[in-house]
């Protein structure tokens, strides 16, 4: 009878080792902590509690030894008057534990009740000591014509990395229209918003002032009808990569190489095999990792499931990037060890 107890007791504490770190148990299981070992492009990603990782169009933070991964929220039975920012934390990339909805908040400019609130990314200000948070701000304008005319960026702050943020305010970056945006921190600390404008077609790398809280200097605006617009420089190269402008459906996403940010920036090219549409995904992000024995470059998609967006996917990859060439390998389960900047394929 001890023995029996002993050994049910045994199960439920190897649980989390026996189970498959990713499937369908993953949505069930919530109170059952599972340890992931592996980054699994494609497939359901759960976080501390058992639930799929809801940070969609995301960007990362890293304060000391901990990435903070934000997105969009947006998971089953969300109250539709608001539009949720989550906030998720992990020391390895693989484990995320949620931390909440970093910023809940209404509609803040009569945009009507399809108003968006997209591709959220944080920065943070070590002058002011404040997480600043951009996002693309959108929706129905009364007297205007369809979705996403308004094409703002919002700001908002917090104290802390998990919120809450409060918003302060949305405008037109440069004066211009600004859709999709991306955040790219340079090794000088110095950090730079991107933002796809249509009418010019093309994006805008661009400054941000001392305090976060606009846009203070056009860098380069890149004449390439592209949008996830996302930047890393990698041993003395900046790369540059973009998705086409299809919506939520995947296509050949691309990439360019300068010398400096301000260009020039060469011809783009494919970053997969075209027929395979970035393997289904869109960019959000490049995340570099330098580790002690090596720096990995992640790139970082969504992808989309536009009529079920809370079942939206996400594709996490190493790059083999280097002399000016980036490639997306073929998407299969692997490893990073943060410390060395070293990724591998799992055992
Ligand atoms: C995509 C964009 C997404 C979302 C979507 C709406 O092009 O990258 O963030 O705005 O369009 O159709």
């Amino acid at each position: 009878m001890i023995l029996k107890l002993f050994k049910r007791l045994m199960f439920l504490f190897m649980l989390p080792v026996i189970l498959p770190s990713t499937g369908s148990i993953a949505q069930t299981q919530s109170s059952i902590a599972q340890i992931q070992n592996k980054i699994v492009p494609g497939e359901l990603w759960p976080d501390q509690n058992g639930n799929h990782i809801q940070a969609h169009g995301g960007g990362i933070l890293k304060m000391g030894n901990t990435y903070y991964w934000y997105g969009e929220e947006r998971r089953k039975g969300l109250d539709s008057n608001y539009r949720y920012v989550s906030c998720y934390a992990s020391k390895d990339l693989m484990n995320w534990q949620f931390k909440g909805d970093a910023l809940k908040m209404t509609d803040p400019h009569q945009l009507g009740k399809n108003w968006v609130l997209e591709r959220p990314k944080v920065f943070y200000n070590s002058k002011t000591k404040k997480y600043v948070m951009y996002m693309h701000i959108d929706g129905q304008v009364k007297g205007m014509e369809g979705n996403y005319k308004y094409a703002q960026v919002g700001v908002a702050t917090s104290d802390n990395p998990a919120g809450p943020f409060q918003y302060l305010k949305s405008f037109r970056p440069l004066g211009q229209e600004s859709r999709d945006i991306g955040q790219f921190v340079d090794d000088d600390g110095s950090a730079y918003l991107i933002f796809e404008d249509r009418p010019v077609k093309g994006f805008h790398i661009a400054k941000l002032s001392d305090d976060y809280l606009t846009v203070e200097k056009e860098v380069c605006l890149i004449k390439a009808p592209l949008e996830g617009g996302a930047i890393v420089h990698y041993k003395g190269l900046y790369y540059a990569i973009g998705s086409a402008l299809t919506g939520w459906q995947a296509n050949p996403n691309k990439y360019a190489t300068a010398t400096s940010l301000s260009g020039p920036w060469s011809e783009f090219k494919d970053i997969a095999p075209p027929e395979t549409k970035t393997y289904g995904a869109q960019s959000t992000l490049m995340l570099k990792i330098v580790g002690s024995k090596t720096t990995s470059v992640i790139f970082m998609g969504d992808i989309w499931r536009p009529k079920t967006q809370w079942d939206s996917r996400y594709l996490w990859m190493p790059l083999e990037i280097g002399d000016g060439k980036l490639w997306l390998p073929e998407p299969k389960p692997w490893t990073i060890n943060v410390k060395t900047g070293e990724c591998t394929s799992p055992i």
